[in-house]
């Protein structure tokens, strides 16, 4: 197949053959890592931008990592360190990015829709790497490598995302990729942390843990995003790790294999048990270092590349 897309802004829309093309690149992208010389000219040529406006250790790293390996030029800019400080606007932060012909650009931001106002800008393609609370589409493909490396075939899988829903980038993202691959979603959290749009995506609902535990194969675990919250949405940590921690003696009680997973960053002792995430049930650093070779593959195909061969 034809990868025929210029952008990524989100998984919303994309279908099972596109996601299944993507993440069958990025396998093909990962046996390049393990190369003696984990390193291909694919990109050669190409410039790429990593426009941060928001904090980021994996995604900012994956993506500069992932785009050395492919041999792009790269040049990083932190809005912390930039003009934006001095009150340069998007638009104007865009046409200079215009004017300095940028190839692609790799964008996060606090604010949703914000890479959809980039691709009106420029020529470049664009790159989602988190907008607010919209979408965070290559956290969702590099989990669902991750899920398909462990289990194949995605379709009737159960997976639980627990936590902070509403405020989750990543929670929307997994939503709509693994429904696209056939997977079954359930979302688990307290009901203020529940978006009011969570019955219209056809997914089970839980407000109690160890139901939701009964149910999955899989939990993805979120942090509470304090961030993003404009008011208290829950009494204390103590509390919601008592009803909303995933800890040891939870999954023993189901007596059943679960796999967890945790997009990062974790804040240990709130919303999983810190040995947990240490643990072998616990995919979390296979789901980082798959991020390297998801994010190789996004930026081949959206340059224009139809074929996974001679890398
Ligand atoms: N998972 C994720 O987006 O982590 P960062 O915020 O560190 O990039």
């Amino acid at each position: 197949m034809t990868f025929n897309r210029r952008h990524l802004l989100g998984l919303e829309g994309l279908t099972k053959e596109e996601i299944s093309y993507i993440l069958d690149t990025a396998e093909s992208f990962k046996e390049v890592l393990s190369r003696p010389i984990p390193k291909v000219p694919t990109l050669r040529g190409k410039t790429i931008v990593n426009l941060f406006f928001e904090d980021s250790t994996r995604t900012r790293i994956s993506f500069e990592l992932a785009q050395k390996r492919l041999s792009a030029d790269t040049v990083n800019f932190s809005a912390s360190t930039s003009s934006v400080k001095k009150g340069e606007t998007l638009r104007d932060t865009a046409r200079n990015i215009e004017a300095m012909k940028i190839d692609m650009v790799v964008m996060r931001h606090a604010s949703a829709g914000a890479p959809y106002f980039l691709t009106q800008c420029v020529e470049a393609s664009i790159i989602n790497a988190g907008d607010g609370q919209h979408e965070h589409p290559t956290q969702a493909l590099l989990d669902l490598m991750t899920l398909r490396d462990k289990f194949k075939d995605l379709s009737g899988l159960k997976v639980v995302i627990v936590g902070d829903i509403a405020h989750s980038r990543v929670a929307r993202s997994n939503i709509y990729g693994l429904q696209a691959m056939g997977a079954k979603v359930g979302l688990c959290g307290p009901a203020t942390f529940m978006p009011y749009e969570a019955e219209q995506w056809g997914t089970e609902i839980f407000y109690n843990l160890d139901e939701a535990i009964e149910w999955a194969d899989v939990l993805n675990v979120l942090r509470i995003q304090l961030e993003r919250q404009q008011k208290s949405l829950f009494s204390t940590l103590r509390e919601y790790h008592n009803l909303f921690g995933v800890t040891r003696e939870r999954l023993e009680r189901a007596k059943k294999e679960i796999t967890i997973l945790h997009p990062g960053p974790i804040n240990r002792g709130v919303e999983i048990e810190s040995e947990l995430a240490d643990s072998d049930s616990a995919l979390i650093l296979a789901q980082v270092t798959n991020g390297v070779a998801a994010r190789m593959a996004v930026m081949y195909l959206l340059s224009g590349f139809k074929t996974t061969e001679n890398f």
